[in-house]
């Protein structure tokens, strides 16, 4: 079924002065929309366009004849998915279920902090950092490019966009400064608990 492209969940402005409307009208308006228009196209193409977008990029990792629609389903996916990591007001600690989840599995908030921090930024050129539930642990991972946990069987929490169109605009090569303004005043923490409670 064709994958829409989701409005975002707040105004262009509402994560300012963290991430600048436009660095999101350059990344959802046209970034996330050519992902979003070639994966529909391609699922068309491959005669999957029945199947959920879920589904496809399953079926597609890892099949070398089915990068395009690989890279492209799952860049679609991702993005919804970092929108909806993000929100105005969000960062800081988390409270609740996952709080305590966080504490049980890593120790600590500070040292998950740490953990993701180091993901999202030790990840070489483009990719993502996420926090996954992997057969019921909590854990922080990197990939490379399009790839995600859907793709290798674990249940994404949360995400961080680290390619460079996600934050040159506003920290040019400063990965580690946009890293921090997501963790200290971008994160929701809702999405977390809603995928935890899901899983
Ligand atoms: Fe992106």
């Amino acid at each position: 079924m064709a994958y829409e492209l989701a409005d975002l969940p707040y105004a262009y402005d509402a994560l300012e002065p963290y991430i600048s409307a436009k660095t999101l009208e350059f990344h959802h308006d046209k970034h996330h929309a050519a992902y979003v228009k070639n994966y529909n196209q391609m699922a068309q193409d491959a005669g999957m366009a029945d199947k959920s977008i879920e589904e496809v990029i399953k079926a597609s990792y890892n099949d070398s004849s089915k990068s395009g629609l690989f890279n492209n389903g799952a860049q679609a996916w991702n993005h919804t998915f970092f929108w909806n990591s993000l929100k105005p007001g969000g960062g800081g600690a988390p409270t609740g279920e996952v709080a305590e989840k966080i504490n049980a599995d890593f120790g600590s908030y500070d040292k998950f902090k740490e953990e993701f921090k180091k993901a999202a930024t030790s990840q070489f050129g483009s990719g993502w950092a996420w926090l996954v539930l992997d057969n019921g642990t909590l854990k922080v991972i990197n990939s490379p490019n399009a790839v995600n946990p859907i793709a290798t069987g674990q249940t994404p929490l949360l995400t961080c966009d680290v390619w460079e169109h996600a934050y040159y605009l506003d920290y040019q090569n400063r990965r580690p400064d946009f890293v921090d303004a997501f963790l200290n005043n971008l994160v929701n923490w809702d999405l977390a608990a809603q995928q935890m409670a899901a899983a």
